[in-house]
């Protein structure tokens, strides 16, 4: 066969297998054989030399020509089959974003522990250490050295648990007042949050509990200190309107004792038919007051040099007021529908 009827058959070969080609992978294996290396047209390229030379021309020119045809195929084709795979990626890929979104289930928080977090920015705040304490704690920190010593009616008023021998689950958050004394020398800036027990349990009471104890020892501190970052503090926990007022008490660990009421914030004091504070216009909700001397010398402090003021309160109670949440139980079921409303 004259080798210019094989170029020409080659050519059409090529045309067909390109055009019938639907890949890009397929058309790089097209090119290959038809425009490689070792393909027959570029055989017949480099055998130009030995042709009579009447014939080199002619040959040369549509072998160059085939070449270039099949080469400019293949691209159109190339270029062909990439819009069309891009526009599949585009379809496979395609977001509707008019589709209502998936809604992630959102946490929150307990409302004690919003108490707990807006009392303890507010003494934070104020320049007060956050410390925290063992919830099994030595009699010793419980009551001795609080001035409950053993023997003490105020030990069974406390209906505490007993661990073992000198042990106890804490009643109370105050021991952190000594551990803190005997781990500093003042002055003494401190809070302590933290669970507390006692067996008890009806609408008001639950044998887990939370405290929040607070106390500051320094030079000069009176009941004036005290009552100045009390109110401030329950009007940062309350709202700005409410009021306070000290009403004498009892503790063995301070004295003067003081217990604080805050202004219902509910009613303000003028609906006698007030659920929350029953009609009295206050609620009950702390115990205070002066370091007692004793106190402070079971620490080694001087109490000829220093004063100081404590205070512990409970934030259940304080969220249940804040909310309306009538009982404290409802606190400790963790059922997710009481939860989920706050
Ligand atoms: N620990 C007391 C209680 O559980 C509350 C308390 C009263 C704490 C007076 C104090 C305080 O720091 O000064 O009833």
């Amino acid at each position: 066969m004259a080798v210019s009827a094989r170029i020409e058959e080659l050519k059409s070969e090529a045309l067909a297998a390109v055009a019938a080609s639907d890949s890009t992978a397929a058309l790089e294996d097209l090119r290959v054989r038809y425009l490689g290396r070792s393909a027959e047209l570029t055989e017949i390229k480099k055998s130009i030399g030995s042709l009579p030379a009447e014939e080199r021309k002619e040959v040369g020119r549509s072998a160059n020509l085939a070449s270039r045809e099949i080469e400019e195929t293949i691209e159109e084709q190339r270029a062909g089959i990439a819009l069309a795979e891009r526009e599949e990626r585009l379809r496979a890929e395609a977001v509707d974003v008019t589709l209502p979104g998936v809604a992630f289930p959102k946490g929150n928080l307990h409302p004690s522990q919003r108490i707990i977090d807006d009392v303890v920015d507010f003494f934070v705040g104020l320049g007060y250490r956050v410390a925290e304490g063992p919830e099994v704690e030595t009699d010793y920190y419980n009551f001795t050295a609080l001035g409950i010593p053993p023997g003490h009616p105020a030990r069974t008023m406390q209906d505490t648990f007993f661990v073992d021998e000198g042990l106890v689950l804490r009643t109370q958050t105050s021991p952190m007042q000594i551990r803190t004394m005997l781990s500093q020398e003042p002055p003494v800036y401190v809070v302590c949050p933290g669970r507390t027990y006692r067996r008890d349990s009806d609408p008001t009471h639950t044998p887990m509990f939370h405290q929040i104890e607070g106390l500051a020892v320094d030079r000069g501190l009176t009941l004036g200190h005290l009552k100045g970052t009390l109110a401030a503090m329950a009007r940062h926990v309350f709202g700005e309107d409410v009021k306070i007022r000290l009403r004498p008490s009892y503790f063995q660990f301070t004295e003067p004792s003081v217990e604080l009421d805050v202004s219902c914030f509910i009613c303000g004091g003028d609906d006698p038919g007030c659920k929350v504070c029953k009609g009295a216009g206050w609620l009950e909700m702390l115990g205070a007051g002066m370091v007692d001397p004793g106190v402070l010398e079971e620490v080694g402090y001087d109490p000829e040099e220093y004063t100081g003021y404590a205070f512990g309160m409970g934030p259940d109670r304080m969220a249940m007021v804040k909310y309306g949440i009538p009982d404290l139980r409802l606190f400790f079921e963790g059922d997710l529908r009481f939860l989920r409303q706050f």
